[in-house]
């Protein structure tokens, strides 16, 4: 059975250990560094069997802006409702804010989409600078 844990602490090697799941390399920040900054999110979590399977993380002002970020369920558990399920979390923690957004991967458009994301449709553009690369 898959247990849903929300507002949760993540552990920097749980971390490292869901990105490498998916493929995707860790940002270049110390444990300590990296610890405190999943700290400062909101986290939610999936566990089977004790393992950790799926995670999500909101950074959120508390009023008006919120983004989801790393949103990863491991491969051998995805298409089983665990990225909805973890993605409905957030959502509901973010339901009174202006703006909630996020950068979609291929393989997760469908998903942000039937929750109601849609690419920015008032004029303007999402941007991104990434100084530490
Ligand atoms: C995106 C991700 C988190 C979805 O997790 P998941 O547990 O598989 O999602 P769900 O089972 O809740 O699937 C919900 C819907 O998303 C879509 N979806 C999920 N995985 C998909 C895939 N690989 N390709 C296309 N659509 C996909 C489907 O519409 C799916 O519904 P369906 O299974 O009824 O067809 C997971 O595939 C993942 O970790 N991918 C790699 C990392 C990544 O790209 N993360 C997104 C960052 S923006």
């Amino acid at each position: 059975m898959v247990e849903v844990e929300v507002g949760t602490r993540l552990e920097a090697a749980e971390y490292r250990g869901l990105r490498a799941a998916v493929g995707w390399s860790t940002p270049p920040a110390d444990d300590a560094a990296l610890q405190a900054a999943l700290d400062r999110t909101w986290n939610v979590v999936a566990r089977e069997a004790g393992a950790l399977v799926g995670m999500g993380r909101l950074l959120d002002d508390g009023a008006l802006y919120a983004t989801v970020w790393d949103m990863i369920v491991v491969p051998e558990a995805q298409r089983r409702g665990i990225g909805a399920a973890i993605l409905r979390h957030l959502l509901e923690r973010a339901e009174d804010r202006t703006i909630v957004a996020l950068v979609a991967t291929a393989a997760a458009r469908d998903l942000y989409e039937r929750f109601g994301f849609r690419d920015e449709d008032g004029g303007g553009t999402g941007m991104f600078l990434r100084p530490s690369r």
